[in-house]
């Protein structure tokens, strides 16, 4: 059981001796997403693998934008949901968007929160096809370090 007689530290996000990792998420504050009414938390990184873990809220009235996955990408819903045109996903889902494929989400009318874990890259597109942005590890890892988001993992030893 958690309490604060049990884990008396546990409001510091920790690094390890053996090189563990613990977020203690909720003290992280909401940075913006690419896109707007999209926010997001890093929690993990892995440059060489081109792999991040994250948080991600969009809310309600966030714009309809299609992407593109380089790979796939995984994520449990927490709240809310979203959907495609082949159908959605909710609170207690875990869902799995296959590498290559492209769509476009519509956010529930109560928003979504997700945690998120992506292989590659998301590329946004233009209504032509074409890429219009790119969200990698390394967009995810600047825009969170210039939010000020970014110090749960500035001791973690990451590739
Ligand atoms: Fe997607």
């Amino acid at each position: 059981m958690r309490d604060e007689q049990t884990y008396p530290d546990r409001q510091d996000h920790e690094v390890w001796e053996d090189g563990s990792l613990v977020v203690r998420a909720e003290q992280i504050d909401w940075v913006p997403w690419a896109l707007p009414g999209t926010w997001f938390k890093l929690l993990d990184y892995n440059r060489n693998h081109s792999w991040f873990v994250f948080l991600l809220k969009v809310d309600p009235d966030a714009p309809e934008v299609t992407h593109k996955h380089i790979g796939a990408a995984n994520a449990y819903i927490l709240q809310g949901g979203f959907s495609y045109d082949k159908g959605g996903v909710r609170a207690g889902d875990y869902f799995v968007e296959a590498g290559g494929i492209s769509h476009t989400p519509k956010s529930d009318p109560d928003g979504c929160i997700m945690l998120g874990f992506t292989n590659g890259a998301l590329a946004g597109l233009d209504e032509d096809g074409s890429p219009a942005g790119i969200i990698d590890v390394d967009w995810m890892v600047e825009q969170a370090k210039a939010h000020g988001a970014f110090g749960h993992l500035e001791k973690a030893v990451r590739s």
